[in-house]
């Protein structure tokens, strides 16, 4: 029983789905049980608004509507995935949650943190992560990597840089504020590396070092 509540958080390109599932599979293969989700989607509603959040097709989204959806996906998924999961006493690994909002349609679109916070700790009904990775690295590095990777940008890689400099300064700004939750790595590192330190963090949590 570890009881333990990961998420993984960066901008663009930054390697965090790579790790998170490297994460997952050094988990399973210690033979602990774990779930591996993300946001937006995870449940059959949340995969739903996941396309309406990330289609290029509708360029109208409203950010405060934008805020809602992530968060009514996020409800869902934490009502019905989430807390499950963590009464099982499974290890949970998300890729994106609540502090992904607080910088994309905070620090990115220029919502207030505070009312976004209110919102957050709504859907949530209060879950907060345990532990929090931020891989960060500089977002023209990230945003090459993507571009590289797919021809079809969805809505958010395809902001401006300097949107994403505002995502990126708001995730450094959240890990200073919270240092015992947040464990900040450097994505430029290569990703066996990473993924070492990154269990190394997680093993002490688990209690063997
Ligand atoms: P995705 O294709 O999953 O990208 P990534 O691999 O970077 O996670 O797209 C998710 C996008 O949604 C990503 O650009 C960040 C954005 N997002 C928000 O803006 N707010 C949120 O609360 C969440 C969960 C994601």
């Amino acid at each position: 029983m570890s009881h333990l509540f990961i998420t993984f958080e960066g901008t663009e390109g930054s390697g965090k789905s790579l790790q998170a599932r490297l994460l997952v599979e050094r988990l399973r293969a210690h033979g602990i049980g774990v779930l591996h989700t993300r946001e937006p989607g995870g449940t059959a509603l949340g995969d739903q608004l996941r396309q309406v959040l990330l289609t290029r097709q509708d360029t109208t989204l409203e950010a405060r509507a934008e805020a809602l959806l992530m968060c009514a996906s996020r409800a869902q998924l934490v009502a019905q995935v989430i807390r499950p999961a963590v009464a099982r006493g499974d290890v949970v690994v998300c890729d994106r949650f609540a502090d992904s909002t607080l910088a994309y349609q905070g620090g990115g679109r220029g919502l207030d943190l505070a009312e976004l916070r209110t919102v957050i700790s709504f859907a949530t009904a209060g879950l907060v992560p345990d532990m929090t990775m931020l891989l960060d690295l500089p977002v023209g590095v990230g945003l090459a990597r993507k571009r590289a990777d797919s021809a079809d940008w969805n809505r958010f890689e395809a902001e401006t840089i300097a949107f994403h400099t505002r995502v990126q300064q708001t995730y450094l700004m959240l890990a200073t504020a919270e240092p015992a939750r947040w464990h900040c790595f450097d994505g430029e590192k290569p990703a066996a590396e990473l993924a070492e330190l990154i269990w190394q963090r997680v093993n002490t949590r688990l209690g063997h070092p």
